[in-house]
């Protein structure tokens, strides 16, 4: 069971628990309409400290220690009470809002340690970073006007890392075509070509000071040679700004993008995947002394310590018969990865399964043919009404993605902590959604 694979303690509470020990865990308050527990978020600290732990680990084996800084990529999950349990790691923060931003300077990131990116910030956002003392990636050149501007209007200094886009080749960085952002036609980072346009424009200013370079190849890479290529490249261009006169170029960014296991162990034609030390080996072979590293993992860190939990709601089948439905009360709005990339998210049972069964659709109750969270799984037992099913790997890009169409509330989310749990966010209701809307 799911409760076995991650933490036998901490998921024993779901396994044993009757719907009602649920419900009161739901964080629903006792006059909602909808007190069903689940759809549910569980997330283990353990695991959290684990991913933490490994990455910390790697650093230290290749001699990297206090030179290697680990920020957190928000947008895999900007649940405040995780992101403070990744902030006491000593970890700091990737952020692309402003209100990432907030959330992060709200839960105690040191700003200096907080990188505000992006490709589109607004003046807002570039104020709030700097007021803050926070670090800002450059990732075009209207974005160094911006900066420039608001730098000049509160008189203070901005430390920012240029964004390089260095143009690769789809086929250097295998992964959806969603999840790549330094190709030649991705909208993220200053091509080579415009380089050194912007960099004019930046060395003229008394407001500006280039601290680092940042590149962020892409999301679920598998293969962590592409690290060195990157670590390379930036180099490379560090060396010329170098000869040009900077002297602060303390950092090279490299991005965060690590794979996870989503399919544990069943393969799926899948590459080998890299681990945090092949990640660590292939940027620091090449490092000069004096470079610090920043990497901004968000998906290793986060996915595998959480497990979306959903009810069996029936059975149907297709008209054809073709098709196995199990509908269940998580959807798309939950969990969108399987639709929008047709990500693979394993799925167990909650409860013991027996004997083979079949092949099915994991599907939700909203209004659309996309809306499934597992197509063609062969599962061991039919999943019967009121069953409890657990979808794997969720905790990065999970809630971070969910929605309210159909006007479906948010899931709850938990946290599991050895033997205890805690609500981190109660579960939306009618009252919450209509707030922000006049009728
Ligand atoms: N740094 C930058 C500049 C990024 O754009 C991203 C992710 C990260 C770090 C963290 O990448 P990670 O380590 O989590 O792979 N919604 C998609 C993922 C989009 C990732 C966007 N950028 C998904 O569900 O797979």
């Amino acid at each position: 069971t799911p409760a076995v694979q991650l933490e036998q303690v901490q998921f024993d509470f779901i396994k044993d628990s009757p719907t009602n020990e649920l419900e009161k865990t739901s964080g629903c308050a006792e006059d909602d309409d909808n007190r069903s527990a689940t759809p549910m978020y569980i997330y283990s600290q353990a695991q959290l400290y684990r991913n933490i732990q490994s990455y910390k680990d790697a650093i230290q084996s290749v001699g990297m220690s206090g030179r290697m800084h680990i920020f957190y990529a928000v947008k895999a999950n900007p649940n405040l009470h995780l992101m403070n349990l990744v902030r006491k790691q000593n970890c700091g923060a990737v952020t692309v809002s402003g209100y990432e931003l907030k959330a992060a300077l709200h839960t105690g990131f040191v700003p200096e340690m907080i990188l505000l990116n992006g490709n589109g910030k607004q003046m807002w956002e570039i104020h709030l970073a700097l007021k803050n003392g926070c670090m800002l990636n450059v990732d075009s050149f209207f974005d160094a006007e911006n900066i420039i501007s608001v730098a000049r209007q509160l008189q203070k200094t901005a430390r920012v890392l240029i964004r390089v886009n260095p143009g690769l080749e789809q086929s250097s960085t295998p992964v959806h075509s969603y999840l790549s952002t330094a190709l030649k036609n991705s909208k993220f980072g200053i091509p080579l070509h415009q380089f050194d346009q912007v960099l004019e424009l930046l060395k003229a200013e008394n407001f500006i000071q280039v601290v680092g370079l940042h590149c962020h190849v892409g999301s679920t890479i598998r293969d962590a040679s592409i690290y060195s290529s990157v670590t390379r490249i930036l180099l490379d261009i560090r060396q010329k700004l170098i000869t040009q006169g900077y002297t602060h170029l303390k950092y090279l960014d490299v991005g965060g993008g690590l794979g996870i296991d989503y399919f544990h162990g069943t393969n799926q034609g899948q590459s080998p995947l890299s681990s945090t030390s092949d990640l660590m080996e292939s940027i620091a072979y090449c490092l000069p002394p004096d470079v610090e590293v920043i990497i901004e993992p968000g998906r290793s860190l986060v996915a595998n310590t959480g497990i979306l939990v959903t009810k069996v709601l029936g059975n149907k089948k297709s008209s054809d018969g073709g098709k196995n439905f199990v509908v269940v009360d998580a959807a798309m709005n939950d969990l969108i990865r399987p639709s929008f990339y047709q990500a693979y998210h394993h799925v167990l049972p909650v409860r013991k399964y027996i004997t083979c069964k079949g092949t099915y659709e994991i599907v939700g109750p909203i209004c659309e043919s996309g809306d499934f969270l597992a197509v063609d799984r062969c599962l061991s037992q039919e999943p019967v009404k009121d069953d409890l099913m657990a979808i794997m790997d969720v905790g990065a890009y999970g809630m971070a993605m969910a929605s309210n169409y159909n006007m479906r509330a948010r899931a709850t989310e938990v946290l599991v902590d050895g033997n205890k749990f805690k609500v981190i966010r109660r579960r939306e209701n009618f009252e919450s959604l209509i707030k922000t809307m006049t009728d």
